[in-house]
């Protein structure tokens, strides 16, 4: 296959429950790269803007390692109006690079939801990754640094878990992507390996049972979704920082963008060896609200996403609606599982 190292190391890139959502079609020195819809039909992927930062991500991937292979591509983003899918037209032109020194980590970068060790940034490892963000035009990367910052952001980040156990549709679609068994994570190649949702006692034990949703509708009565939201708090807390990567606007290409640059913020943290999660899925609710697209989402709900985004809006500076995904980075032991890919061969067509 031509160009084989350069997709391998595109798909590479993280996407929403591991969903994957792409094709590639390649024709002589052109790549095209489609989006394919039906692969997340999450509430969280509102006119697949999360499809989209992970097309982002994935260009550029591609990007950095088209330049290690001596290639500079030339990317047109959704060239065609009547081609809805078609995300990008990729021409790989030879010759004219300087490698990108990114490259190596690119097969490194890799999701760890363990607990992290706390701890500040160093101003030497703050800096580099807000320098990301001049890689990308209008880009800006914000980091919290005090406690009382990151507790303020954390209780944002715990309602996202708890709607997860209080909307059926979110908890749906969770329980779909879980994959249960080494076996099964090798043969789909997708989806999120139970190992790598890091779970320790007592979560690990109360997760699989929580899968049917007439007990965790039962057990919304005796508030087990807030409970399961302050795991995820904690989680947040135990970071060294929790931070946003924000792109003004709202629209396709500025999802595409915004993937781009938490790509590069992502492997610049690999590169400081840094453990890093995207804990995102209230800012994808929160387009809902703001597009009012909130079917599906009870007005109870509704409200709790609203004020959370006027908290997240005034603690990051980003109160225009543009977009916004937020991670937390900090020191940990190295994850326990790393989630795999589908083949090439079975996602490129020549
Ligand atoms: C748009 C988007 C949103 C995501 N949101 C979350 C999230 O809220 N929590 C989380 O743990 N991972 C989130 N992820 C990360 C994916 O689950 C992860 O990238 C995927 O499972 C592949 O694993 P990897 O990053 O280790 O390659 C998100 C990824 C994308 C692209």
């Amino acid at each position: 296959m031509v160009y084989r190292e350069v997709l391998e190391a595109a798909v590479l890139a993280p996407s929403g429950d591991n969903c994957q959502p792409w094709r590639f079609v390649i024709d002589g020195d052109v790549i095209r790269v489609f989006n394919i819809p039906d692969k997340d039909t999450s509430l969280f992927n509102l006119r697949q803007r999360a499809s989209y930062v992970a097309h982002g991500a994935l260009l550029e991937n591609l990007t950095i390692a088209a330049s290690a292979f001596g290639y500079t591509p030339d990317i047109v983003l959704f060239p065609d109006s009547n081609a809805p899918n078609l995300v990008a037209v990729v021409r790989m032109n030879k010759g004219n690079t300087t490698a990108d020194p990114l490259y190596p980590w690119i097969p490194r970068r890799c999701t760890n939801r363990s607990r992290y060790k706390g701890g500040a940034l160093t101003d030497n490892e703050t800096n580099a990754l807000l320098a990301s963000a001049d890689r990308v035009p209008a880009g800006k990367v914000v980091l919290t640094g005090s406690d009382q910052e990151k507790a303020e952001v954390a209780n944002v980040i715990a309602l996202n878990d708890q709607l997860i156990f209080e909307n059926e549709y979110l908890h749906a679609f969770l329980y779909e992507h879980v994959r249960w068994n080494d076996r099964e994570a090798r043969e789909l190649a997708d989806g999120l390996d139970i190992k790598t949702l890091e779970l320790a006692p007592p979560d690990s034990f109360a997760f699989p049972l929580l899968k049917s949703w007439p007990l965790v509708s039962f057990l919304k009565k005796f508030g087990v979704p807030r409970i399961i939201g302050g795991s995820a708090r904690r989680l947040a807390l135990s970071a060294s920082a929790i931070g946003v990567v924000a792109v003004p606007g709202t629209g396709d290409t500025e999802s595409i963008s915004a993937g781009r640059l938490i790509e590069r913020v992502w492997l610049e943290a690999t590169k400081l060896d840094l453990s890093f999660q995207l804990m995102t899925g209230i800012t994808l609710l929160m387009r809902r609200v703001l597009d009012r697209e909130t079917e599906n989402l009870s007005p109870q709900h509704v409200e709790q996403i609203k004020k959370a985004y006027g908290i997240l809006a005034s603690r990051f500076g980003i109160e225009d609606g543009s977009l916004f995904i937020m991670f937390r980075v900090g020191r940990s032991a190295p994850p326990s599982a790393r989630s795999l890919r589908i083949a090439l061969e079975q996602v490129v067509s020549q």
